[in-house]
C-alpha cells in the first residue's frame, strides 16, 4: 500500500507535498518522488528515489511550482529502485499510483506500450496507456478511455503536460480523500496528509473523475454527469496524528489506550447497560444469530479471536474466526441468520473488505468494527461500530487492538442480553468492570520501566515462545505478532498444553518463553507447562496476576498484573506485551513505528 498526495493553488507545493509524504510515509516507505509544473509551466519535472522521504527531500531544489503530486511506495510489482519509484512519466503524462493493475501485462501487449517503459512497474503502463489514448487536448476524454480497461485496484493523480496548475485523479478500491480551501485544492491517501490546511473532506467516489485546479474541485462519472461531493468533518485534530512529545508513534500509541477505550465505549453505555443506538445499530441485528463468523487480518483478526472466545463461552453459539484471505476460497458456512463481523483499523484492507464482499451476498447481517471515519469497509457493511482511538500512525498496531476488543465485550454483552444467556445485573457487572479497563491499563503503563530493562534479554533472541490457554492463547498470538513484526525475532504463538506434543523440542537453554496465566480455571495446568519448559533450559517471563511467584522452577521474571476479574486481564497483559516488543525493537535499533517490509494498511490482495 502506497502513500499518494496532490496539492493544486496558491502555495508552494514542493514542502506540502514533502511534508504530506511523511506524514503518509507510514502507509509505505521504501521509495519516494514528486512531480511538478516547473514554474507553473508546460513542463513537468519530477524528483524521485529510492529510500524514504528525508531521502527525496535531500534531492529536491527549490522550485517556483504551485502544482504537484507526491508518492511514498510499499513495493508490489519491481523492486526498490529509483526507476521503479514513483511519480512515473510517459510522454505528456506524470502520474502515481496506489493500487494494483492485474492485467498490466495484457494492456503492454494489447497497445503496444513495451517501447515506452523503463520501469518494472504496473503504474508505468498506465502512464504508457494513458499518454496512448491522450489526443493532447481532452485528459478527461483519455481517462474515461482507459480506466474500464484496468482491471485491479488504482488510486491515480494524474497531471498533463500541457494542462499546468490541473490535477487529475480517479480511484476503484484503494482510497483517496479530497478537499479544498483558500490555499488551493489537496488530494491525498488519507486526511493526515492536508489535515492542518482543511477539517471539511469528502471521499473520492469510486470510477469518478475529480478535476483540481487552483479554484476548486469538479467530479464527473464516466458519463460525464457532474457528481456533487459528500462532505466530512474530521474528528481529530493534528496534534493527534503528530508524536506529542513522545519518541515515537508507537509508544504514544501505547499510552493513548485508556483514553482510546474511554472514547469507544462511553458513547454505547446507557444506564450501566451497552446501547448501540447513536450508531444506527438496531437490536433486531443481534436477534436470531445462529452463529457467528469474525473475518480479519493481522491484529485485528487477533482482537477478534478475543471476541470468539468470549462470545462462545457467553452465549453458547458457534462463533468462527476466518483469515480474511482465506475466508473465500474455504466454503465458509454462512446464511442468512449469521452474523459477521468483519474488523479493520484502516477500514481499507483488501483482503478484509473482499470477504466483508462475499458475506453480504449471503447475509444482510453484516457489522464492521472499524477506526477510520468513512473508509471502505464501514461504508459497504450493513452496520458499523466506528472506534474511537484516534489516528493509529504506527505501523504495529497496539491501541486498535484494545478498541476493537473492547467493542466486542459490547457487543458480547449485547447479545447476551438479547439472547438471554445474562441477567441485567450481570450484564451491569459485565460492563462496569469494562468500564474500569482504562483504569486498570493506567496502572500497567507505569510497569513501562520493569518492563524496558526485562527485554534487554530478548535483544539476542533468534527464536521467543509466547504460551498460554485459553484467552490467554488467543492473546499469545497478538504478543507474538507484536514482536516478530517490530523487532524481527522469531517468535511463536502457542497452546500451552499442546507443546509437549512436538514443539518442546524446540525448547533450549536460554530460549525466552513469554508464558500467560491469567485465567484461574486453567492456572495449575498453565503453571504445569511452564515449569516442563523451564525444566528443558528456557528463560520464562510470566506474567499473570498472582501476588508474587518467586519459584526459580517456574519462571526467571515475574510480572504481577493488578487483581481484576478473569475475563477483563487481557487489555492489562496486552499492554505489557505491547511494551516488550516496542523495547526490544528499540534496544536493537531499529525503528519501531516503520519496521522493514511492513505498511500500515494492506491494499493489495
Ligand atoms: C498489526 O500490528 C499489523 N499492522 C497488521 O497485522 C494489521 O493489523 C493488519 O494488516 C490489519 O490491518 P487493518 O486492521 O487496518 O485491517
Amino acid at each position: 500500500m502506497c502513500g499518494i498526495i496532490g496539492f493544486t493553488g496558491k502555495l508552494e507545493a514542493q514542502d506540502i507535498l514533502l511534508d504530506g509524504l511523511e506524514k503518509l510515509e507510514y502507509r509505505g516507505y521504501d521509495s519516494a518522488g514528486i512531480a511538478y509544473f516547473k514554474e507553473n509551466k508546460g513542463k513537468i519535472s519530477t524528483r524521485k528515489t529510492a529510500g524514504k522521504v528525508k531521502d527525496l527531500r535531500a534531492i529536491c531544489d527549490d522550485n517556483e511550482s504551485t502544482c504537484g503530486i507526491g508518492h511514498t511506495r510499499w513495493a508490489t510489482h519491481g523492486g526498490v529502485t529509483n526507476a521503479n519509484a514513483h511519480p512515473h512519466k510517459c510522454g505528456n503524462v506524470a502520474l502515481i499510483h496506489n493500487g494494483i493493475i492485474e492485467n498490466y501485462h495484457e494492456l503492454v501487449s494489447s497497445y503496444d506500450l513495451g517501447k515506452d517503459l523503463i520501469s518494472e512497474t504496473d503504474t508505468e503502463v498506465a502512464a504508457a496507456l494513458f499518454n496512448k489514448l491522450y489526443d493532447g487536448e481532452n485528459p478527461i476524454e483519455a481517462i474515461k478511455k482507459a480506466v474500464p480497461l484496468f482491471k485491479g485496484s488504482f488510486a491515480f493523480c494524474i497531471m498533463f503536460k500541457n494542462k499546468p496548475g490541473i490535477i487529475y485523479a480517479v480511484r476503484n478500491v484503494s482510497p483517496m480523500v479530497a478537499a479544498t480551501c483558500e490555499e488551493g485544492s489537496f488530494i491525498a491517501s488519507d486526511l493526515t496528509a492536508f489535515i492542518q490546511y482543511s477539517k471539511k473532506y469528502f471521499i473520492v467516489p469510486e470510477y469518478t473523475i475529480l478535476t483540481m485546479t487552483e479554484s476548486g474541485i469538479t467530479l464527473t462519472d464516466l458519463d460525464g454527469t457532474n457528481v456533487e461531493p459528500e462532505f466530512l468533518e474530521v474528528n481529530w485534530d493534528i496534534t493527534a496524528a503528530q508524536k506529542d512529545g513522545y519518541p515515537t508513534f508507537m509508544l504514544k500509541e501505547i499510552n493513548e489506550q485508556p483514553d482510546a477505550i474511554t472514547r469507544t465505549i462511553t458513547p454505547r453505555i446507557a444506564d450501566g447497560l451497552p446501547d448501540f443506538s447513536a450508531d444506527n445499530i438496531p437490536d433486531s441485528l443481534f436477534e436470531n444469530c445462529r452463529d457467528i463468523t469474525i473475518v480479519a487480518c493481522g491484529t485485528a483478526m487477533y482482537a477478534g479471536m478475543v471476541g470468539k472466545s468470549l462470545m462462545q463461552e457467553m452465549l453458547g453459539i458457534p462463533v468462527t474466526v476466518a483469515i480474511a484471505s482465506e475466508f473465500r476460497y474455504e466454503h465458509p458456512v454462512i446464511t442468512e441468520d449469521s452474523l459477521v463481523i468483519v474488523v479493520s483499523q484502516s477500514g481499507e484492507t483488501i483482503d478484509t473488505l473482499e470477504a466483508l464482499r462475499l458475506a453480504k451476498t449471503r447475509t444482510q447481517k453484516t457489522l464492521a468494527i472499524v477506526n477510520v471515519k468513512g473508509s471502505t469497509i464501514a461504508r459497504e457493511s450493513n452496520y458499523v461500530l466506528y472506534t474511537h482511538a484516534g489516528p493509529e500512525i504506527a505501523v504495529a498496531s497496539t491501541k486498535a487492538y484494545t478498541v476493537q476488543t473492547a467493542a466486542f465485550y459490547l457487543i458480547a454483552c449485547k447479545l447476551g442480553l438479547i439472547q438471554d444467556k445474562i441477567s441485567k445485573d450481570e450484564a451491569h457487572e459485565f460492563i462496569g468492570n469494562l468500564q474500569n479497563v482504562s483504569n486498570n491499563i493506567t496502572e500497567v503503563l507505569k510497569l513501562s520501566e520493569n518492563v524496558e530493562r526485562l527485554t534487554k534479554r530478548m535483544l539476542n533472541a533468534s527464536n521467543t515462545f509466547f504460551i498460554g490457554r485459553g484467552i490467554d492463547y488467543t492473546l499469545s498470538m497478538e504478543g507474538a505478532l507484536k514482536l516478530k513484526e517490530i523487532s524481527y525475532i522469531h517468535a511463536e504463538a502457542y497452546a500451552a498444553g499442546e507443546l509437549k506434543h512436538g514443539t518442546i523440542a524446540l525448547i533450549s537453554e536460554g530460549v525466552p518463553v513469554i508464558a500467560l496465566a491469567t485465567q484461574s480455571h486453567v492456572y495449575s495446568k498453565v503453571i504445569s507447562n511452564i515449569r516442563e519448559v523451564k525444566a528443558r533450559g528456557a528463560y520464562v517471563i510470566l506474567l499473570s496476576m498472582d501476588e508474587n511467584i518467586t519459584d526459580s522452577s517456574i519462571c526467571d521474571t515475574f510480572i504481577s498484573l493488578p487483581k481484576v476479574p478473569d475475563r477483563f486481564a487481557i487489555f492489562e497483559a496486552v499492554i505489557i506485551l505491547q511494551m516488550i516488543a516496542y523495547f526490544t525493537s528499540v534496544g536493537k535499533g531499529l525503528n519501531a513505528d516503520q519496521p522493514r517490509n511492513l505498511a500500515k494498511s494492506v491494499t493489495v490482495e
